[in-house]
């Protein structure tokens, strides 16, 4: 493939700009190497071992244009199994590539080699790819940027310069330990010992000073910021001190300019912001903090932050002012943001909302429990914790889903995920009988047709303790048409949708007692993942696949498997 260097010619007056061009137009060439190996790492004073790629921590950004295909051939040179997924790339027709252990495929076994091509189609902006096994994507995770084509342009002025922000979880313990330590206890994960932007925990912890991310900006220049929430268990909050910014795009689709002082962002979830430099010359702090509603459910309360320093001679304020985030179970102002995000919709970007639909879901999403023998496990009252959608807590076939699909083997899924909740009963009560926490064990899909329109309403409920929950849907983007707090009234609800410019997401905070409304049409045939991007929820079950059936046409098929899936 060609190098697309061709947009630096035009800007031959700013040296550093055809620099930064230079860069990344240069890097998007269709072929990388990820290699997944041991690294030791000292944060916080504390050195571990974590599993990186190349040795990175975030791992290495791809770069592509909008269209594009590129190839990563993926090395397993740890001990561990892995597999490697491209989180809100499409990837029509190819769910082989997508990544979720079990789901798609088998892990790479360690020694193991797996070429995946990403394929986009759709996208623009910023998503990111993580390791989809056990939780070893604490570590092995990076940004991914997509550029209009290069004939087109973004949908706002040019920012001057890019700067991917990743936000990211730290456990001082080996994340392998946390892991194995939660299964066996039946309890919740111990909380992480900080935060981390780009990899650095920033000034506000023990032991930290050096490890700062730091940005040196020019009074009057715009910057755009591509933040992706890495975190493993929490959505945060994030905002710069002094600076308001503006929303450009989520989970890459454009959105209408929003301006705000503060965001929240769940794991999973991709923002695109424009920063102005435009306040007195100083340091500002940039800082990040968690969002946590479920009552009784401990989490990392530190601050992570980096450094906005403006460019110039003066003598920065001591400290730097801090930026206000709201409280930690501050529900309203999460939702304040999350609701008024809408897509731009305009002739150069138009949107198509499903206008009728051809399937109507009702999935409840809950958190559960299961009896422990002796009452001995860390849960309430000594249960183990679980957690599932529509009663069903997800169990993880031995062998993949698609390859079971595709080869018809039996014994592997059922297809018998229910539609509506198996048992119906006022779900976001205060309280709710004990009987009600035990969920069914199960390995269910949903198949639908190929080009069915489907509206899925996510019904949160108050089972263990009510919680928000941002649900993430692999293979396609949804509109998020309508929420609430409450129950679903499938009567008076759907009068208010927005099917004019609901914003395009590939993962939604459904709110805490509430419920998300989206839409999508399934026009990518293939087996495609659907779960709670909190990590402890989704090693809980709270998860199902669609299976989207193959269309009449060949070009609306799922393409034949490679020939280097990982083995079983
Ligand atoms: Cu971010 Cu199933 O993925
Ligand atoms: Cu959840």
């Amino acid at each position: 493939m060609e190098m697309r260097c061709s947009v630096g010619a035009q800007v031959l007056q700013i040296l550093g700009l055809v620099l930064f061009l230079g860069i990344h137009c240069c890097e998007a060439i269709a072929r990388h190497t990820f290699v997944i190996k041991e690294t030791p790492y000292t944060w916080l004073c504390s050195t571990k071992s974590i599993l990186t790629v190349n040795g990175q921590f975030p791992g290495p950004t791809l770069y592509a244009h909008k269209g594009d295909t590129v190839t990563v051939d993926v090395y397993n040179k740890a001990n561990y199994n892995i597999t490697i997924h491209w989180h809100g790339v499409k990837q029509p027709r190819n769910p082989w590539h997508n990544g979720p252990e079990y789901i798609t495929q088998c892990p790479i076994k360690p020694g193991g080699k797996f070429t995946q091509n990403v394929t986009f189609s759709l996208e623009e902006g910023t998503l990111w790819w993580h390791a989809h096994s056990d939780w070893s994507r604490a570590t092995v995770h990076g940004a991914i940027i997509v550029y209009p084509k290069n004939s087109t342009s973004y949908a706002f002025d040019k920012p001057h310069v890019e700067v991917p922000i990743v936000l990211g979880e730290w456990w001082k313990q080996d994340i392998v330990d946390i892991y194995d330590e939660f299964r066996e206890s039946g309890g919740d994960p111990n909380t992480s010992d900080a935060y981390l932007i780009n990899g650095q925990p920033g000034d506000l912890y023990p032991c930290s000073k050096q490890d700062t991310f730091k940005l040196a900006v020019d009074y009057g220049k715009t910057y755009l910021l591509r933040l992706i929430n890495a975190a493993m268990q929490d959505i945060l909050f994030f905002a710069i001190a002094n600076h308001q910014v503006t929303v450009v795009g989520t989970d890459a689709s454009y959105t209408k300019p929003l301006k705000v002082d503060y965001i929240a962002i769940s794991p999973g979830q991709t923002i695109d912001l424009l920063l102005e430099a435009n306040q007195p010359k100083d340091h500002y702090y940039m800082a990040a903090r968690v969002y946590s509603s479920a009552a009784g459910v401990t989490y990392d309360n530190t601050t992570t932050t980096a450094l906005i320093q403006y460019k110039g001679r003066y003598t920065p304020s001591s400290p730097p002012p801090l930026p206000y985030l709201p409280y930690y179970n501050d529900t309203a102002s999460s939702v304040n943001f999350t609701g008024r995000l809408r897509s731009l919709a305009r002739g150069d970007h138009p949107i198509s909302v499903p206008q009728n639909v051809t399937h109507k879901f009702l999935f409840t999403i809950s958190v559960n429990t299961f009896p422990c023998a002796n009452d001995s496990c860390a849960g309430p009252n000594g249960s183990r914790l679980a957690a599932s959608m529509n009663n069903v807590s997800f169990v993880s076939p031995s062998i993949d889903i698609l390859q079971a699909y595709y080869h018809r083997i039996k014994g592997v899924y059922g297809n018998r995920f229910p539609s509506e909740p198996p048992l119906k009963f006022n779900y976001t009560a205060d309280y709710l009988p004990l009987a009600l926490e035990t969920p069914q064990n199960g390995t269910e899909v949903k198949v639908i047709e190929y080009n069915s329109t489907v509206e899925m309403v996510l019904q949160g409920t108050n089972l263990v303790a009510g919680t928000d929950h941002p649900m993430h849907l692999h293979g396609t983007s949804f509109y998020v048409v309508g929420w609430g707090f409450g129950n679903f009234d499938k009567k008076k609800d759907p009068k208010n949708y927005n099917l004019v410019d609901p914003p395009l997401q590939n993962t939604i905070a459904v709110p805490k007692n509430g419920w998300a409304a989206v839409r999508f049409q399934a026009f990518n045939p293939g087996v495609w993942f659907m779960h709670c991007h909190l990590e402890r929820h989704l090693t809980w079950g709270m998860e199902m696949a669609f299976i989207v059936k193959n269309g009449p046409t060949p070009d609306s098929q799922i393409l034949p498997p490679p020939p280097d899936m990982p083995p079983c």
